[in-house]
């Protein structure tokens, strides 16, 4: 395991479909060997295009975990939450809010974009201009290192670093920071701990990087204690305190070249899309209606395959073999567009008939879909409250 730390949300405003497949949840499957992963159903966020039809996003929700479970996300791997179970996220964003100048999330391009996309929506609301920063503490809360998302996203990540950047720079090293070092060393148990200071002197006071080193590595593998407190003692040992906002990268993951039924990208809008749970019949029904090159109207007209959307779903499904006898059939009129399109639909029948049964496993047990998620909401609450106790006490508001 990396010492990475990978966080991403998805807004449940409707049916999951390949696209999101292929775009989205293929890597998060693979990440979540790689690193810690968190992965949540962005639910306050959907709130903020949709708080006039929030019924919208409670029929969401249970449907895209399980989607995400169907699609191989495990959540004895990831950790896997709802937004608004956590509601340490608003606290910090609340937080945040505070000394986030105006003009950066005014600046947001999405912010402007959407106001226009979405012009039948009221969208001039204190929500909608707060979500980039909402968005900073989903992030922020879990100090993620990586945060996987498409291009557009990568604004909301930019803030992020600079809202972090600006905390840091403003509260600084949290209060009685020395206290707390002292305090996670003395779990290290006393023989250890007296180890780690005599190295820690040697390298104050005389420079030694060897003896630094041997301190930090005597740190990162003290299995007693948390990660705050491993931060903590690292930055006690060499001398630079503790950052309590991590700043961020974004993790680009590769637009999705997944092609719709109509060959433009899939998409909800576009309505051409495949759900996970389509069944066979359905798969073959909308994939033998798929329009073909235009030129091509009779069976032994020839055709062009760089004209047609269905070679489209070729490129992403066929193997060698398979892409040469389209492209020589199609262009000598050798193979009608039927029995073209008969190695796709069988592709994404097998592709699909494994989420399809794990789906339908899932949907037939509701109490368990609650209690995966149950068991995630609390495990990424321990996380985020370790977060606000240190923000909290970085901001001077722990008199409790
Ligand atoms: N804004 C993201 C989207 O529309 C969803 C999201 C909310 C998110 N919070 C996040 C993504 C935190 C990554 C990290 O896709
Ligand atoms: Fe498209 Fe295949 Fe028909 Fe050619 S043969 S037009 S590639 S469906």
């Amino acid at each position: 395991m990396s010492s990475e730390r990978v966080l991403s949300g998805m807004r449940p405003t409707g049916l999951l479909h390949l696209g999101h497949y292929h775009g989205v949840l293929k890597n998060w499957v693979k990440l979540q060997h790689e690193s810690p992963c968190f992965f949540f159903v962005a639910d306050w966020h959907a709130l903020t295009t949709h708080y006039e039809t929030p019924e919208v996003i409670e029929n969401n929700v249970w449907d895209m975990v399980i989607d995400w479970l169907a699609a191989g996300v495990d959540p004895d791997k990831a950790t896997l939450f709802i937004q608004s179970r956590v509601p340490e996220h608003a606290e910090l964003h609340l937080l945040l809010s505070m000394n986030t100048p105006l003009g950066w999330l005014e600046r947001v391009p999405t912010y402007k974009d959407q106001q226009d996309k979405l012009a039948d929506r009221d969208l001039a609301t204190y929500g909608f201009l707060g979500y980039p920063l909402l968005q900073s503490a989903d992030i922020l809360i879990y100090r993620a290192t990586q945060v996987p998302v498409g291009e557009d996203q990568v604004p909301h990540i930019e803030l992020t670093r600079e809202v972090a950047r600006r905390f840091n720079h403003m509260y600084g090293r949290e209060r009685d920071f020395e206290a707390k070092a002292l305090e996670a060393a003395k779990k290290m148990g006393n023989k250890v701990m007296k180890q780690l200071l005599a190295l820690r002197t040697q390298f104050q006071e005389k420079g030694d990087r060897a003896a630094l080193d041997e301190a930090l590595a005597l740190v990162a593998s003290a299995q007693s204690l948390g990660k705050a407190d491993r931060e903590r003692l690292s930055g006690y040992v060499d001398g630079g305190g503790k950052t309590i906002l991590v700043e961020p990268q974004a993790k680009l993951t590769e637009a999705s070249k997944m092609p719709g039924l109509d060959g433009q990208k899939m998409s909800k809008s576009y309505q051409n899309t495949l759900s996970l749970r389509e069944t066979p019949d359905n798969i073959a029904l909308k994939v033998r209606k798929m329009p073909t090159d235009p030129q091509r109207v009779r069976r032994n007209d020839p055709g062009d395959p760089d004209k047609c959307p269905v070679w489209q779903l070729h490129e992403v499904y066929s193997d060698d073999s398979t892409k040469q006898w389209v492209q020589q059939g199609c262009r000598s009129a050798g193979i009608g567009c039927l029995e073209c399109k008969e190695p796709v639909i069988q592709s994404i029948t097998r592709e699909l008939e494994p989420m399809r049964e794990r789906a339908q496993a899932y949907a037939a047990d509701p109490e368990l879909v609650r209690k995966v998620m149950a068991q995630g909401c609390e495990r990424a609450r321990a996380v985020a409250q370790e977060t606000m106790t240190d923000v909290r006490q970085a901001m001077g508001l722990n008199y409790r």
